[in-house]
């Protein structure tokens, strides 16, 4: 079963939340290398993410890596999940390439990845979910965008026992945030050739919270009227999304319902292994893979690396380097439909390095300087910050 073609085809994803690149051409034209924070993470993390890395420096592309611990490398290290080195390393690059980061269930430290969201306000995450002709999935033509509201609802971090036997989480909604992921999902249709924003409540139940949320988004969708806007409750999103994932094209979603209804998302595509994110906010950036640690893979050269490097394309977009993000985008697909390219998750038998190597067997050629990438996603050189 294929889904509706949408018209934004191509090989390029989504681009993220652009800025001019913060490093200017300097000398004989070569540009001074970006420096980016690189944190590998726990469990799968640091394969995976140096498979990304070799991968975008490949592309030519100049970064320093700064590279900074998290969550129980750090723990064990410095005493604390997340150090001030790395919060400082963060805020002076502005941009960070992250694996994923071990966090108990129901004991221990808080989740450093909801931290790390909060301590740097990154209150839009993105992924783009896209076929890859490469990965067998039940679809083969999926090209939605998911936006989910990263800094409140239950991930608030607010929870108390009442009584022994009774407790309370709260979820937490505010009008500010929830207009600021609407605005976010409209203008980032918008910018991306999208015709849709679809919100998805649950506020038959939550008529106080998810109302909130859902009024704010028709206030928002009522300034964007070229946009087509409109809203469905969770469970019956959920089902209409496995029956027919053509008719979405982006879904705002607030925190908890976008964690659950991502990895779905991600499902209709070849799953875990392949779906890149982008946590966004006004002044940082922190691209990561939806997936966690696989501490059932952890340090055996097995591990999909696909989706920490398309989160790394998301990156050198964000840097302004929108052609070694076509480059690698192009290149991933390539691996996956030829030898060598899919691990044992997608049916191959290729490693995590064997994949990398793949990719950058395939990487093409810079385009010629002054010639944009063709990227069909692309918002117009006017709307760059
Ligand atoms: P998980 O994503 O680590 O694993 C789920 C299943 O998918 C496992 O069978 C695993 O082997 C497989 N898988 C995941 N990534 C893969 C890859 N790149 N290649 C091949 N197979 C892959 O989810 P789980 O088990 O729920 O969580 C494990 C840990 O990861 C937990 O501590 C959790 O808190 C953390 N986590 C961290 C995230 C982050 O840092 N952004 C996101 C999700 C989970």
């Amino acid at each position: 079963m294929a889904t509706r073609a949408k018209k934004t085809k191509g090989e390029s994803g989504p681009a993220v939340g652009r800025r001019r690149s913060p490093v200017r051409a300097s000398g004989r034209g070569r540009r001074a290398p970006h420096r980016v924070t690189l944190i590998p993470g726990d469990g799968i993390g640091p394969e995976v993410v140096a498979a990304a890395v070799r991968v975008v420096e490949a592309t030519g592309v100049a970064v320093e890596w700064d590279r900074q611990r998290a969550g129980r490398e750090a723990l064990l290290e410095d005493g604390t999940p997340i150090p001030e080195a790395l919060v400082q390393s963060i805020r002076r690059n502005r941009v960070a390439l992250k694996g994923p980061l071990a966090t108990q269930v129901g004991e221990g430290f808080r989740s450093v990845n909801v931290a790390l969201r909060k301590t740097f306000d990154l209150y839009a995450n993105l992924r783009p979910m896209r076929s890859i002709p490469g990965v067998a999935s039940r679809y083969r033509d999926v090209d939605l965008v998911v936006v989910r509201e990263n800094t409140e609802s239950l991930y608030s971090g607010i929870e108390h026992q009442i009584a022994p036997g009774v407790v309370e989480s709260v979820k937490v909604i505010t009008a500010r945030a929830s207009t600021r992921i609407a605005e976010f999902a409209f203008r980032f249709a918008r910018e991306h050739g999208r015709r849709k924003v679809t919100a998805i409540h649950k506020a038959n139940i939550m008529k106080l919270s998810d109302g909130l949320f859902l009024d704010c988004a028709r206030r928002v969708a009522k300034r964007h009227p070229g946009i087509a806007y409109d809203e469905m409750i969770v469970d019956n999103a959920c089902m209409q999304l496995v029956l027919d994932p053509g008719q979405f094209d982006v879904l705002l979603l607030e925190n908890l319902y976008g964690d659950i209804v991502s990895d779905l998302c991600a499902g209709l595509i070849g799953g875990l292994g392949v779906s890149p994110s982008a946590n966004l906010g006004g002044r940082c950036a922190i691209f990561e893979a939806v997936h966690g640690t696989a501490p059932d893979i952890a340090g055996r050269n097995k591990a999909n690396p696909l989706a920490v490097i398309l989160s790394s394309a998301l990156l050198l977009e964000r840097l302004g380097e929108d052609d070694a993000a076509r480059r690698v985008r192009s290149a991933v697909l390539a691996a996956t439909t030829g030898r060598g390219g899919r691990t044992a998750d997608l049916g191959g038998r290729a490693t995590t390095e064997g994949v990398a190597d793949a990719i950058i067997a395939r990487l093409g050629k810079p385009a010629r300087r002054g010639r944009r990438a063709a990227s069909s996603t692309a918002p117009p050189p006017s709307r760059r910050r």
